[in-house]
């Protein structure tokens, strides 16, 4: 049970197809996944974390009155027995709204295996064709919060060109910008440079989503996201930033010929296009967040000593800029 409560009426209009999403029923979906990987905190088993919440959010979807297809998932179908890239989703096939679904159920699993901070269940839905189909492949992100002019950032100019291009705008010396950077040996050079600049680097060992969403919240202090993560995860973080704002450019990274031949599969023909913020999430879409372990962007799922699990999440739509925050609690039946 949640202490927000909304009825969405259908919207008369039919080119509005996200009226008739029930907004605040995203919140359910990621709750019931963040709840489901919440037994497995701390306890060592990515795997089971990972499939619970994915268990837990595919049920919570098929309750929903939608035509839902999912466009970026747990991955083909041949390998992901459930919430693959095509399922349908949605107890309205036909009739309900036709939606596009981007979700991970568990963003961060080792996080979840560890206990370790900023795992998240998240989703984002986008009317029919509103989201980057993006192959399971890296992404060299570049993000940056509201408030800046527009195309401050390129990822055609280095680091070291972004950083100074923020630092100017905001008034600031580059060594006053704060970066944050996934822990990898991939970005070794990109480190030595940030540190050339005397830059503050906010290293996360997880998480790119909360890492991305970051920027657009002064109180982390974090000024620019950079560095290559997922694309699923870039995706899903666009669409957040398409209701908060915020600047965004994503380009897919390429290790070998199969992760080429399995972009081009989902249509996508220029492989070294870098996106822009509405060409990964266009249109109306939805950005729906739970944390499963606390973080800079939610709180996690607390099992309280009466019974009672509680949640935090948020959601938020690009074409009315609404953000929710959303506190739950949770009798088990
Ligand atoms: P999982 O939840 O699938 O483990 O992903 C966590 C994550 O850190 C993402 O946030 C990020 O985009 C990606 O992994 C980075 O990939 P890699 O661990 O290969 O560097």
């Amino acid at each position: 049970m949640t202490d927000t409560t909304v009825k969405t009426v259908a919207s008369p209009d039919p080119s509005h197809v996200l009226d008739r999403v029930l907004v605040l029923e995203m919140v359910r979906v990621t709750e019931a996944a963040a709840i489901g990987a919440s037994r497995l905190i701390g306890r060592g088993d990515e795997k089971a974390a990972d499939a619970a919440a994915v268990e837990a959010m595919r049920a919570a979807f098929n309750e929903l009155e939608i035509d839902g297809t999912i466009v970026i998932g747990e991955g083909e179908r041949d390998e992901a027995p459930m919430l693959f890239i095509g399922e349908k989703v949605g107890a309205a096939p036909g009739t309900g709204p036709k939606i596009d679904i981007a979700l991970d159920p568990l963003e961060g699993t080792t996080i979840t295996a560890k206990a370790g901070p900023n795992a998240l269940a998240v989703l984002a839905v986008a009317e029919e064709g509103g989201l980057l189909n993006a192959p399971d492949v890296y992404m060299e992100k570049l993000a940056i919060g509201p408030g800046y002019p527009e195309g401050l950032i390129d990822l055609n100019k280095s680091p070291a060109d972004n950083v100074r291009a923020v630092a100017a705008a905001k008034g600031v010396a580059p060594g006053d910008i704060i970066v944050c950077v996934l822990d990898r040996p991939r970005h070794t050079d990109l480190i030595a440079a940030l540190r050339a600049l005397g830059c503050g680097i906010a290293l996360i060992p997880d998480g790119d989503v909360a890492g991305v969403i970051a920027v657009t919240n002064e109180d982390t202090g974090i000024d620019i996201y950079m560095g290559s993560g997922g694309a699923p995860e870039g995706v899903l973080a666009a669409a957040a930033l398409r209701c908060v704002g915020g600047q965004f450019k994503g380009r897919l990274l390429f290790r070998n010929e199969s992760e080429r031949a399995r972009a081009r599969k989902w249509g996508i023909t220029d492989l070294n296009k870098q996106y822009d913020l509405s060409e990964l999430a266009k249109g109306d879409c939805i950005f729906a967040a739970t944390g499963v372990t606390d973080g800079s962007l939610l709180a996690g799922v607390k099992h309280r000593k009466d019974g009672i699990l509680t949640t935090e999440s948020i959601v938020m739509r690009a074409s009315s800029g609404t953000v929710r925050r959303v506190k739950g609690e949770h009798r088990r039946p």
